[in-house]
């Protein structure tokens, strides 16, 4: 199979693989894939946590959801979330999206950008849908308005949207606890740019690949070669060791999946496509992602509506702002 795909090549500035190190912004920067795997599964490294909010607000999102919650409350946010994941069967999303990736193709006949239309929108219809938000075409611009300003660090202007777009969120979900409908917006918002970075890096490697590549295998080889999440923070509550290094208690520590993912440690040739090979740009430990079997079933859904129809990119794609997650943008496709 590896004559016959296009090389996927390295995200840009993927770090080499190596003994952790402190950088010049004080964090240590951890990149060997058995150091990362450590320290996802060891109980010294904590998700930076997110202090409540006002609530309907982004600040009493991020404070509600299991991705930044700590060990305390983290297993029943967590609960939360996989419950409301047992109604969104992943052949069903499938299906769902290839459908709606369809209808998108007849619907725009000409060229196509893919980041928006498709890569954003297919998945969040289908997921709202799912999830019984009131109105799952508005909840995409809501969603995507939430994501931009979910992780720390946000200016106060997309901060006001944000709080904004999560109201309307809220509004359109189905009554419940507040732990449950955070929980459940949280899925949209986790979903949103990863899922659509996942689909747009796809994209641009499945249209040009023979057929015979099945969509699963390039799925796989980009999720390591190409991350739509290219990695991670932990904080260390007490002091430990990662890699052989001392780490002091209070250090932060950036987790590298891209650099991680070709560890030649563990995935010889790691600039081969081969799929099957260990990945981590899903996570893993208690704060893993949940949403990994429906990723690859929403992306299946809308690389193989792509791949059916529609031929080459006809631009070559940049990436949105910030790094993480890398959601190309401009990337447009043009009927066969
Ligand atoms: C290609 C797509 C995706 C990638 C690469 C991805 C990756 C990740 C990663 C790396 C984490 C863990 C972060 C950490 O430990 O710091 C995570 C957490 C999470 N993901 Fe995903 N994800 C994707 C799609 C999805 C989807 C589609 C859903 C839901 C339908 C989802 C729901 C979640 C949730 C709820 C968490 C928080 C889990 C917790 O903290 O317990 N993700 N994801």
């Amino acid at each position: 199979m590896s004559d016959r795909v296009p090389l996927i090549p390295s995200a840009p500035d993927t770090p080499a693989c190596g003994p952790p190190r402190l950088d010049d912004g004080g964090f240590w920067s951890v990149t060997r894939h058995a150091d990362v795997r450590a320290v996802l599964t060891d109980p010294c490294f904590r998700v930076p946590e997110a202090a409540p909010g006002a609530p309907g607000s982004l600040a009493w999102l991020r404070g509600t959801v299991a991705r930044f919650s700590g060990p305390d409350r983290h297993p029943a946010r967590r609960a939360a979330a996989v419950a409301a994941l047992a109604g969104c069967e992943p052949d069903g999303l499938r299906r769902d999206a290839a459908r709606l990736t369809a209808e998108e193709l007849d619907r725009v006949g000409g060229r196509l950008a893919v980041s928006p239309r498709l890569a954003r929108g297919v998945p969040l219809r289908v997921l709202a849908a799912r999830l019984g938000l009131a109105d799952p075409a508005a909840a995409v611009p809501a969603v995507t308005v939430v994501a931009a300003a979910y992780q720390p660090g946000a200016g106060p202007v997309a901060v006001r949207r944000a709080d904004r777009a999560v109201a309307a969120l809220v509004a359109m979900h189905p009554p419940g606890s507040p732990e449950v409908v955070a929980n459940r917006i949280g899925l949209l918002v986790q979903a949103c740019d990863a899922t659509a970075g996942l689909i747009g890096a796809a994209a641009r490697y499945a249209l040009a690949a023979p057929p015979s590549v099945p969509t699963a295998a390039l799925l796989a080889e980009v999720l390591r070669l190409d991350p739509p999440v290219r990695g991670t923070r932990r904080v260390a509550v007490r002091a430990a060791r990662v890699g052989g290094q001392p780490v002091a208690p209070g250090a932060e520590l950036v987790l590298c999946f891209d650099a991680a993912n070709r560890d030649p440690t563990v995935v010889t040739a790691p600039d081969r496509f081969a799929p099957g090979r260990s990945v981590l740009t899903f996570g893993a430990g208690p704060h893993g992602c949940p949403g990994e079997r429906h990723a690859l079933a929403l992306a299946t859904g809308v690389v193989d509506g792509l791949r059916e129809r529609w031929s080459t990119t006809v631009t070559r794609p940049d990436h949105e702002p910030p790094a993480l997650p890398r959601v190309p943008t401009d990337l447009k496709v043009m009927p066969r």
